[in-house]
């Protein structure tokens, strides 16, 4: 996790460097850093907390055209000022912003403790600083230092690396947390991240794991850190397509607001140019699979992390239930770590709203490494999973900036519901049948721009029930799906704690914890299994359960039901998408009455780059 962003220019880096920062804070936001050099001067400001409490240190001006940046979220070290980056080592030589982990910390720390060096802080990190000084007596250059070093580290890294004795070079290397350098007009930038480069430059190159760059002002060059790869490559850089005010909060108060609130639009953006009229079909440009070869898969297996897992497990049960290939997900954390078995007749999905998740880049590096075909479903154009996997659907749903997943879980959906329309037109789907899906994703924007244009109601529902301690999410088959993602968006912002629970598992065991303290969101969708949900109400409030129907069916005339939000009905593929919006408002609200961080809960990053 954490952001690192870098300046080597003729600019002041200071402004350069706080812009970017403030772009990167999503990433991780306990603690923040900068070290400044100018001439043979390295200055380092660091501080515990947001941004704002970094800026309260610095200097109004300052004159370095160089420097790199930091925001912390903590893994190695609790999140104080000695603990926050940028690191130096103890000669004050080197300065490093490291994002990843250093597996070997305890072995090397031991060795440059006999060798000199001592430590300020509890992180891993700043035995890279100090393994780069040691190494600089015998290299003579920061490149060959920070190369040899990383020759013994152990662990994940996306680093920046600066030298007292070298004032207009930035050192910048990759193995497994993102790097991406932005080429400007007589500057270079660098950071974790194309948000943080946008401001500044269009025209960026990713790094690639393995890879180690040296960037001056005018000048960049690639190095490999494998000894056998001693080559230097200059590579040119793509243009990168980013609408900066997407990223803003415009008239919003909260990120997690105008996300939830631009999801008709951002679902737009998925469906414009994939739907097939004429073949009653969808059709993707970046597959790069011929039909005969989607047609030999017997299976088809999605993996994600999170919000995307859940996404995945929705978008499983809508490609089986259309197009009776089966299909199911699981998370790409779990997956990595049982040794898989990778069956090549299996279309193996990557879901991941940043495309930098580290759990699901493992999981697609061993599905590849296997011989198994895997596609991507990525927000984040030229991302490391989308790169990885070289195929896929973009979502397009534009930058996602708060920390809780809403429209992009949306528009994985949405991207999952024409797959299945793509598959199942392939298979045995009628014509009649695509086209009835083909009418209900064209309505959906439509559709959920009304179901969101008042939510009024929903944030005094949020208010009554945001008081309790704990709440059950329940749903059957995708329902249950939701139930997941509605516990999972409550607990991460409002701290409310909440279980998901199949409704159909509820009288196994967990009807023992329903009372009148522990209300029950039941999803329901006018399906087939409406009498099963509604026998499921009962059971609850025949403990004294406050029951909400989030529902599509009628519940008015329901006396079990205490309170009920109205869900307009689509076709089976957008019921799920519909489904989705009153339980993201519920946590917003909620977490809102009680007065929480709303787009920085605690303990979370956006994006999980680390193990
Ligand atoms: C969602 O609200 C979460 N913050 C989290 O579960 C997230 O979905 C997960 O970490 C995966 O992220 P990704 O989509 O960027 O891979």
């Amino acid at each position: 996790m954490c952001g690192i962003v870098g300046y080597v220019g003729s600019k002041n880096a200071m402004p350069v460097l706080l812009e970017g920062l403030s772009r990167l804070e999503y990433r991780g936001y306990d603690s923040a850093g900068l070290a400044l050099q100018r001439k043979e001067k390295i200055e380092v400001f660091k501080k515990a907390g947001r941004l704002d409490a970094l800026r309260t240190l610095l200097p109004k001006r300052n004159a370095a055209t160089t420097g790199i940046g930091h925001t912390r979220w903590a893994t190695h070290g609790a999140p104080t000022d000695l603990n926050a980056h940028p690191h130096t080592d103890s000669s004050g030589c080197v300065s490093i912003a490291h994002n990843g982990i250093i597996e070997n910390a305890g072995e090397l720390r031991e060795y440059l403790t006999t060798r000199g060096h001592s430590f300020a802080s509890d992180t891993d990190s700043e035995v890279l600083a100090a393994l780069i000084a040691e190494e600089y007596g015998n290299a003579g250059s920061l490149l060959a230092a920070v190369k040899a070093s990383l020759r013994r580290v152990a662990g994940t890294y996306g680093l920046l690396a600066m030298h007292r004795d070298e004032p207009a070079n930035i050192i910048t290397a990759r193995n497994g947390s993102p790097v991406v350098v932005g080429v400007g007009d007589n500057e270079m930038l660098v950071a974790s991240d194309v948000a943080a480069l946008v401001p500044f430059t269009r025209q960026v190159l990713y790094l690639e794991d393995g890879e180690i760059a040296s960037l001056s002002a005018k000048h960049h060059e690639i190095h490999s850190l494998e000894a056998s790869r001693p080559g230097v490559s200059q590579r040119t850089p793509s243009v990168v397509d980013f609408d900066v005010t997407l990223a803003s909060k415009g008239h919003h108060d909260h990120f997690t607001l105008k996300e939830i609130s631009e999801q008709p639009e951002a679902l737009e953006r998925v469906l414009r140019g994939r739907i097939d009229t004429r073949f009653k079909t969808a059709h993707f440009g970046g597959l790069n699979l011929e039909p005969k070869e989607l047609l030999s898969f017997k299976r088809i297996k999605i993996l994600g992390c999170g919000s995307a897992f859940i996404a995945g497990s929705i978008g499983a049960a809508m490609i089986e239930r259309t197009t009776r290939l089966p299909a199911d997900a699981e998370s790409a954390a779990e997956f990595r770590y049982r040794n898989p078995i990778i069956e090549h007749d299996t279309l193996y999905m990557a879901v991941s709203q940043s495309g930098e998740t580290f759990d699901t880049l493992t999981a697609v590096q061993e599905i590849q490494r296997k011989g198994g075909t895997v596609l991507g479903v990525v927000n984040v154009v030229g991302s490391s999973i989308a790169r990885q996997c070289g195929a896929g659907i973009y979502l397009h749903a534009g930058p996602e900036v708060a920390v809780v997943s809403t429209k992009t879980f949306a528009c994985t959906l949405c991207a999952f519901a024409l797959f299945a329309l793509y598959m199942g037109r392939m298979r045995d789907m009628s014509p009649a049948e695509g086209e009835a899906i083909i009418n209900a994703l064209t309505q959906l924007p439509e559709q959920m721009r009304a179901q969101i244009a008042s939510p009024d109601p929903l944030r005094r529902l949020a208010q009554k029930y945001a008081h309790y301690q704990r709440a059950y999410f329940v749903g059957r088959c995708e329902g249950f799906g939701l139930a997941r993602e509605g516990a999972l968006k409550l607990k991460e912002i409002s701290y409310i704690h909440a279980e998901a629970y199949p409704a159909s598992e509820l009288k196994h065991g967990p009807l023992a914890l329903i009372d009148e303290q522990t209300p029950t969101f039941v999803i329901i969708p006018q399906d087939d299994l409406l009498t099963k949900n509604l026998s499921t109400i009962a059971e609850i409030k025949t403990r004294q359960g406050p029951v909400v129907a989030v529902s599509q069916a009628d519940m008015s005339d329901k006396p079990d039901v205490d309170d009920c939000i109205a869900v307009p009905k689509g076709h089976p593929l957008t019921d799920p998408i519909l489904l989705l919006p009153p339980l993201q408002f519920l946590a917003y609200y909620a977490a809102l009455e009680r007065e929480c961080d709303v787009d920085q809960p605690r303990n979370l990053a956006k994006s999980v780059t680390v193990e």
